[in-house]
């Protein structure tokens, strides 16, 4: 299939899971793929496996320093682009008592300030036609114990996709996000909690999958090339939930 044929795409926190998928898929449907991640080991080694149509960028989302040299590398690498992927993000979960500024403010910063200046660095490049997709999360229509910052952060990213259609407009620019439920990455292992809490909060957003398992990354990654190409044109601020029926049934 060649639906990415000729296009240009850009995925931050393209070195592991949801990310990653991604990025492969994209690669086998033709594009040309920049990814960007903190970790320059883990950004290179993820270059490797995607082969020649990948190039990688370090650059942190939760820096405003970063962000603003992302331009400037990224037209190094392509002119132009076709595609943002932004889907760099952390989850941290803990119980309101024990959460801080910093906890508060790492989300926030990553998840919803990064997201918008990466779109606004990036917008001199993106060619008319272009699509966004921001990978949001069920978090934002669900009540979750110990989630709440993540989830309003994940709430916030939506209605930038909401108000970001409408301010591109007149550059044909659609704005777009996939809201997954529960997906096996490596995320999980970073969300702050022992392998004691991991293993019940693991069970208990098990039970509560219809489908009675977890998400795959390539499954989201199938969801976000539709929203990334031009079969998707007629979709602006729309958000597809991708959740085993998590929220719905
Ligand atoms: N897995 C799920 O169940 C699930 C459900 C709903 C939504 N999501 C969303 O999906 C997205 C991807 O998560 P994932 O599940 O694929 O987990 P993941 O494997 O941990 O991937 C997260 C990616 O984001 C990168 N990243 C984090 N902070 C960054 C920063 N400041 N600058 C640049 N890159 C950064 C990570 O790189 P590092 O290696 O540097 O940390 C990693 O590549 C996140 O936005 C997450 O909220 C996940």
């Amino acid at each position: 299939m060649n639906r990415l044929q000729h296009k240009v795409a850009v995925i931050t926190g393209g070195n592991s899971g949801i990310g990653f998928a991604t990025a492969q898929l994209f690669i086998a449907e033709g594009a040309q793929v920049i990814i960007t991640g903190r970790n320059k080991e883990s950004v290179d080694k993820a270059v490797a496996e995607l082969g020649q149509s990948a190039k990688g960028i370090v650059s942190d989302t939760g820096s405003m320093k970063d962000i603003k040299q992302l331009q400037a590398q990224v037209a190094a690498i392509h002119p132009a682009i076709d595609i943002i992927f932004l889907n760099a993000g952390v989850a941290k979960f803990s119980p309101i008592e024990n959460a801080d500024e910093a906890f508060f403010d790492e989300q926030f910063d990553i998840n919803v300030k990064g997201s918008y200046f990466t779109v606004q660095q990036l917008l001199p490049l993106l060619k008319e036609g272009s699509s966004i997709v921001l990978n949001t999360s069920i978090n934002a229509h669900i009540g979750m114990a110990n989630a709440a910052i993540y989830a309003a952060s994940k709430a916030a990213q939506l209605t930038l996709i909401r108000n970001l259609s409408a301010e591109f407009l007149s550059k044909k620019i659609r704005v777009n996000a996939v809201s997954p439920g529960p997906v096996t990455t490596p995320l999980y292992g970073k969300l702050g909690l022992s392998e004691e809490q991991l293993s019940a909060t693991a069970s208990g957003i098990l039970s509560s999958i219809p489908v009675g398992r977890f998400g795959t990354p390539e499954e989201i990654a199938k969801t976000v090339l539709f929203l990334a190409s031009d079969d998707s044109t007629f979709l602006l601020g729309a958000e597809l939930i991708a959740d085993g029926g998590m929220s719905t049934l």
